[in-house]
């Protein structure tokens, strides 16, 4: 069994991007038995502007949108980042042994760094934080959507960097989870992101789902019904393939190939699939949202869970690193 960990931020509505590159990976991975810890990575929205009297209901939408994919709060820790604060504490740690110039690589730094007269230095370490938060609870194996597959690569360099430094295997090297998709926006072209104005909200209502699928974009070169189309380049295929059953995949494949399936047909059959896959995440959504306060109880016990687990991960790093204050001294 291996130890996951994954973190999703508190930066808007979870979108159908976010759904299927994560949180579908999360639930699998929970309902396999591995030992999950998942978390509202609150810490990591810092990173950019934002105002500060909205954050704690988006922490609050974040963690109900987790809770209600059907995780089994008894068997994985669901936690808001800022409730542990050895995550910040260990990234300091870990910056010390990171690479500079790995991180000026990094190419969600430069684009969201990209035509701002200055960013904040949390934006370029931002990959520091996150490795921390993988490697605080020796996380082996990370189910992320391909956007995150550079900052895990990162993680898994930092990992190395400090075990050499101190000879000794603190951390194991992180993996990604096998599958890694990237999810198109309603425009067909790019990431579906909560900052681009192209998402389909994971707890949209059906009717705002047919709505926003409607106009979506599919092969620019499918200019008419008779004209083949390229499943291969288009979002709606991906979809189909992480929701519709396989045989129904397959059909689709070869008649949208052999123009026997039109654009809004095909589309269609989606809606119905992501009606079935999201009929029942809306309606415990809904429960959760009738009980705020079971759901701040449900991430307290998960972020207590998670103190001591990370108590245990700093006193072995502090020890490694010879790091012994006098009041841990005998
Ligand atoms: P974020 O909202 O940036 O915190 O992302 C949370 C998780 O969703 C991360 O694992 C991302 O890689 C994943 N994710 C976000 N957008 C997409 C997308 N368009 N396609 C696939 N995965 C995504
Ligand atoms: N950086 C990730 C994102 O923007 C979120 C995240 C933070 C994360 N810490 C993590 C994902 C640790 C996996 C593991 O989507």
């Amino acid at each position: 069994m291996a130890t996951v960990f994954s973190g999703i931020q508190p930066t808007g509505e979870v979108h159908l991007g976010n759904y299927m590159g994560a949180l579908r990976q999360w639930v699998k991975l929970a309902n396999e038995g591995h030992d999950c810890t998942f978390s509202v990575v609150d810490c990591h929205a810092f990173t950019l502007p934002y105002a500060a009297a909205d954050l704690p209901k988006r922490v609050f939408e974040t963690a109900v949108a987790v809770l209600s994919t059907g995780l089994d709060e008894s068997k994985v820790n669901i936690f808001v980042q800022s409730d542990v604060p050895e995550h910040t504490e260990l990234a300091w740690y870990l910056s010390c042994v990171a690479p500079m110039g790995e991180l000026g690589r990094m190419t969600q730094f430069k684009e969201k760094g990209e035509n701002k007269d200055s960013v904040g230095t949390g934006l370029f370490t931002y990959p520091v934080l996150m490795a921390a938060d993988i490697l605080l609870y020796r996380a082996t194996l990370v189910p992320v959507g391909h956007d995150q597959l550079q900052h895990l690569e990162f993680a898994r360099d930092v990992a190395r960097h400090f075990n050499h430094r101190f000879k000794r295997e603190v951390f194991p090297e992180p993996k990604p989870y096998p599958l890694t998709l990237r999810i198109r926006g309603t425009d067909g072209n790019e990431k579906m992101s909560k900052s681009r104005g192209n998402t389909i909200a994971m707890l949209d209502s059906q009717a705002t789902i047919w709505k926003k699928l409607k106009g979506a974009f599919t092969d620019p070169e499918r200019t008419t019904l008779e004209k083949p189309g390229r499943p291969s380049v288009c979002n709606i295929f991906t979809m189909h393939g992480v929701v519709t059953p396989a045989a129904t995949v397959t059909e689709i494949e070869a008649n949208c190939q052999n123009a026997t399936i039109g654009c809004g047909a095909c589309k269609k059959v989606l809606a119905e699939s992501l009606e079935t896959e999201l009929t029942p995440i809306r309606s415990r959504a809904a429960a959760l949202n009738a009980e705020p306060e079971r759901v701040t109880e449900l991430l307290k016990v998960g972020a207590e869970r998670c103190r001591a687990r990370a108590k245990e991960t700093m006193a072995i790093v502090k020890d490694a690193a010879g790091v012994r204050g006098a009041l841990s001294r005998p």
